[in-house]
């Protein structure tokens, strides 16, 4: 990819498109509903990557309480490792970032890929959930990340942060 994805709001039109990757990217993809949900929700943050006029990988994050769950990523198959995940982080932490601001997620043990990008970001493992996927039974590792400390430990380490092209999101899309 040349030039880095655009990042908009995922709208209930692209749900298509993100069925199809969705089903190409997991053992046990979520269903229709799912995203139908995710997306009715109003303090929640859903984005897409688009490229070419299409979706390209999107993400899903959703508030409850006082922390951001990161609740699924995913990339076509044909734009991986184009810096697409990368991109809709980064958009997603400059909408929510806020000093102290928490973010968690589980993940797959065996998902080298989704952990060292998570863990470019700040997130750190911070315990093992036991036999969490009903599919083979395999564990999935909590990883917590929290505003001050990632911003602090990417300036040290210069993570490369690929910046997301003009996104159409402005200052209200920020959650309440
Ligand atoms: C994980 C996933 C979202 C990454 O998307 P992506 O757009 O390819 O990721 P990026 O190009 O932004 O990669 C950023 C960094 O993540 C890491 N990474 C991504 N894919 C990787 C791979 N296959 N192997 C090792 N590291 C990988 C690398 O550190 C990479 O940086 P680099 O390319 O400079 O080495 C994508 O592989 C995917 O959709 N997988 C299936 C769904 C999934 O597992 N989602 C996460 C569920 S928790």
């Amino acid at each position: 990819m040349s030039q880095s994805p655009q990042i908009r709001r995922l709208s209930y039109s692209d749900l298509p498109q993100v069925m199809s990757i969705e089903r190409g990217s997991f053992p046990t993809p979520w269903s229709l509903a799912m995203f139908v949900l995710e997306l009715s929700k109003p303090s929640g943050i859903s984005l897409a990557a688009v490229h070419d006029g299409r979706v390209a990988g999107y993400l899903i994050c959703s508030r409850y309480d006082t922390v951001w769950h990161v609740m699924n990523v995913a990339v076509d198959r044909r734009h991986r490792r184009k810096g697409i995940a990368t991109a809709l982080l980064a958009r997603l932490f400059e909408i929510a970032d806020r000093p102290g601001e928490q973010y968690t997620l589980e993940v797959r043990v065996s998902n080298q890929a989704a952990i060292s990008l998570y863990e470019r970001f700040g997130f750190r493992g911070a315990g093992v959930r036991r036999g969490y996927y009903h599919d083979n039974r395999e564990d999935a590792l909590i990883m917590w990340r929290t505003a001050e400390a990632a911003a602090a430990s990417c300036e040290r380490e210069s993570a490369p942060v690929r910046k997301a092209g003009s996104d159409g999101l402005g200052a209200s899309a920020a959650p309440a």
